[in-house]
Formats: C-alpha cells, structure tokens, sequence
C-alpha cells in the first residue's frame, strides 16, 4: 500500500541519522513544527519514535493534500492533519512550538524565502525552544563536495532562485532572529544537521 503514497528516497535514507542527532533534543518536549513536510515520511517516522511529543506538520498550501495522505493513513494520536504554511505569508498563522524541523527545503526555497523563515521563525518557537535543519551548506563560500557543486548547478537550472545555502549566510540570520548554534552536525551524503537554539 505505501506505494501509492508519496515517497522519497532520500527521506528513508536519511531519517535514522537524523534521529540520531534529534534524539537528545526532542526527548523532553511537547510539540515540533515542521516546515516543508514534503511526503510526510519524517513526520511519520518521528511521530512514531516520539509518542509523548505531538509533531505538526505543515507545507506550501499546493502540497498539504499529498502530506495528508501519509499522516491520514498513519493515523497517530499524535500526528494531527497538516496544516498549510508558506513561509512567505507572514505572519505565519500558528502557535509556538518546542522544537521546529525542516529538511532539505532551505536549498528549494528562494533566499527571500529562507529570509523570512527566519524573520519568522523564533516567533512560534517557545523560550529555549530548538531549530533543527537539515540539508547541504556551502561553507565560506566553498562546497563540502563535487557532488554539492554539481547539485547547486542542478538545483539552478531547475529554478534559478534556489541553491544551496551559505552556512554563514544562514547562521547570520539566525543569529539575528535570536537563535544561538549550539551544533553543526556532519551528516552522510554530504549533509548537516544544524540546531539552534532560542534564547
Ligand atoms: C525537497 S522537498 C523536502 C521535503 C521533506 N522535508 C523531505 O525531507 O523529504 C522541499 C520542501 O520544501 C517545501 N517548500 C518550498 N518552498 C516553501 C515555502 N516557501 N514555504 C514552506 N515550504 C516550502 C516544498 O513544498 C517541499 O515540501
């Protein structure tokens, strides 16, 4: 049956390191925000692992019904129904959560877009609540790999707007939203892990 769902391989292949990572971070809470749920394979698999945590995940309004599907037939007590979020209309019309996620999204968005999801984000964040992203970074200005550069070329003829994202560039916002690094975790395929934290 979950052939008929939405399915990304890179989300199976990458949600047991992440896990790994957000182990220790989302233990002892209540509620995650998730950005840019896509298949809603992570909310899934993370609603799952963490029963006491209620994971609200949310999309661009055009993809909300292909999340839908997967979180509707999971039907977990605490994965409710996604709910639509572009992180261009703001302000966002949601609550403050403990914790947010986002995976492979900053490098999709265009960077006005990756602006105003930090403009935004520490708004719906509880105090000392956690900022988890996942994805590829350029770092002083470089590519951690050929395989990163050649992705950004993909990414850019796709939609010149998007690419991947300069760490410094990202930290800096977040800095500016009041959010603190606490790690920058090297991931497999030549990802990172980055969390922040509110002050
Ligand atoms: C490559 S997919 C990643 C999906 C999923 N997080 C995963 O890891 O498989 C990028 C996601 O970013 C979302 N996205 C793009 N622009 C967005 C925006 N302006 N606001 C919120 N989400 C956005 C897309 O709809 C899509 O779900």
């Amino acid at each position: 049956m979950d052939t008929e769902l939405p399915f990304s391989q890179a989300s199976e292949n990458n949600k047991l390191p992440i896990l790994e990572v957000l182990k220790s971070h989302l233990d002892n809470i209540d509620s995650v925000l998730e950005i840019g749920g896509g298949t809603g394979q992570h909310a899934v698999f993370f609603a799952n692992i963490f029963p006491k945590l209620v994971w609200h995940s949310s999309d661009v309004p055009a993809n909300v019904d292909s999340l839908a599907l997967r979180i509707g037939r999971a039907a977990l007590p605490n994965l409710p129904h996604p709910f639509p979020l572009d992180v261009n209309s703001r302000p966002w019309q949601c609550d403050k959560f403990d914790a947010a996620f986002t995976a492979n999204s900053l490098h999709i968005m265009t960077s006005d877009s990756v602006i105003g999801f930090f403009a935004e984000i520490a708004n719906h964040l509880n105090s000392r609540g956690k900022l988890c992203v996942y994805g590829p970074f350029k770092y002083a200005g470089e590519f951690t790999t050929p395989s990163n550069a050649d992705f950004d070329i993909w990414l850019k003829q796709r939609d010149p707007l998007s690419g991947v994202r300069d760490f410094e560039w990202v930290n800096e916002l977040a800095l500016a939203a009041g959010l603190e690094l606490l790690e920058d975790n090297s991931m497999p395929a030549n990802n990172q892990l980055l969390v922040w934290s509110k002050q």
